[in-house]
């Protein structure tokens, strides 16, 4: 394959993506100020962290927080878990009628505890049934505002473990209820989020459909890109572990694509984007509980650095950009600016 044929535009429904590069959904992380650099930088198309089906429609007050895009962040994608059809076609209604995003998505990957034994995320792998009639609830609401419908898409696993690999049937499935993608992170329940992803499985739901099939799992640099599309055949893949401590990664990607060097990021050069970051935090939340949970963020983007022990003490306990920026600027003054180290993609269960 050449390497145009790897990064390219992908259509959902009547949604174009300028690149097939899409930011994964990762509750906790993928904030507005998350997105809002991703996209930035490179990403085709960004999705929120998940959002239950009744807190959208009961108007929750985390709702704003969770749902707000950028001005540059078009299109996004909206995620939905929960279990009710019925509240799931609600939920799709009020995101159209507020135009809250250019496409919905159904989530049926997460393996939280919490989620699965609500009978949502990953637990739908193993009810078709309800599994149907959610995509079906949504496409039918979506269908309701005509011209103004917008693409339904559904990310799912390979199933719920090695014994019960049934995603064909549920990329056969979306299709057949209307949905405009399905994305498959190669992995089954039981997988969680380690093992190898087992992408041949992927390649047999591309076989499967008409409809665009984007993979997710473990993909990284641009090399991993060009083996799993080798692989899956894929129309587009999905990141999220990689972005964590190295938001740059699209940009990263689409530069190796176009045949250029990744940017050669020193230590100085990645402080003057969690500074970045840092601000764009403190200004979303307005309150400490922001910087709070941006805390394990610095922890990612330091890993590795240079007699960073000192250096990463006390970024767990920052409370303000302020106190973030002046953390930074003593470690380079007295360190001198260094070399990025290799980045490893984090095991979620990892400590940092
Ligand atoms: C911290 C964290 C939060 C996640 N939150 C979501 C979520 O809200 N919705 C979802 O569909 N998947 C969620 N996932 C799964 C990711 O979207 C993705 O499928 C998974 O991490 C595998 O891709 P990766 O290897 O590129 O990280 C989450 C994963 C992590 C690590």
């Amino acid at each position: 394959m050449n390497d145009e044929i790897y990064i390219k535009k992908l259509n959902i429904g009547k949604v174009t993506l300028e690149n097939n590069l899409i930011l994964a959904p990762l509750a906790g992380v993928t904030d507005y100020p998350f997105r809002l650099i991703c996209r930035a930088l490179g990403a085709g198309l960004t999705v929120s962290e998940m959002i239950h089906v009744t807190a959208l429609t009961h108007k929750s007050k985390h709702i704003p927080t969770l749902t707000m895009r950028g001005a540059n962040e078009r299109p996004y994608s909206i995620q939905l878990f929960g279990n009710n059809p019925q509240h799931f076609a609600n939920s799709v209604r009020f995101i159209i009628r507020n135009a809250m995003s250019e496409i919905i998505d159904i989530n049926m990957g997460c393996p939280a505890k919490q989620v699965v034994t609500s009978g949502s995320g990953s637990y739908l792998m193993k009810e078709p049934e309800l599994a149907r009639s959610i995509i079906k609830a949504c496409v039918d609401a979506s269908a309701e505002f005509g011209e103004a419908a917008l693409p339904v898409t559904v990310k799912i696993r390979l199933g719920w473990d090695l014994n019960s690999i049934n995603a064909v049937d549920y990329v056969k499935m979306a299709e057949d209820c209307g949905a405009a993608m399905v994305t498959v992170h190669a992995r089954t329940y039981s997988m969680r989020f380690s093992g190898t992803p087992l992408y041949h499985h992927v390649a047999d739901c591309k076989k499967a459909v008409k409809i665009p099939v984007v993979v997710n799992g473990d993909i990284n640099l641009y090399d991993s890109v060009k083996k799993v599309i080798d692989i899956c055949g894929a129309d587009g893949v999905m990141i999220g572990r990689a972005a964590m401590g190295r938001i740059w990664i699209f940009n990263d990607i689409l530069r190796q694509a176009a045949g250029k060097r990744m940017l050669d990021f020193s230590i100085a050069d990645v402080i003057k984007l969690i500074k970045l970051h840092g601000r764009l935090v403190a200004a979303f939340y307005c309150d400490i509980n922001g910087v709070e949970s941006f805390r394990k963020q610095l922890l990612w983007y330091t890993k590795g650095w240079y007699d960073s022990a000192k250096l990463r003490d006390r970024l767990k306990m920052v409370s303000s950009a302020d106190e973030i920026d002046s953390i930074l600027d003593e470690y380079i003054k007295r360190t001198g600016d260094t070399a990025l180290p290799l980045h490893n993609t984090f095991n979620v269960y990892e400590r940092v």
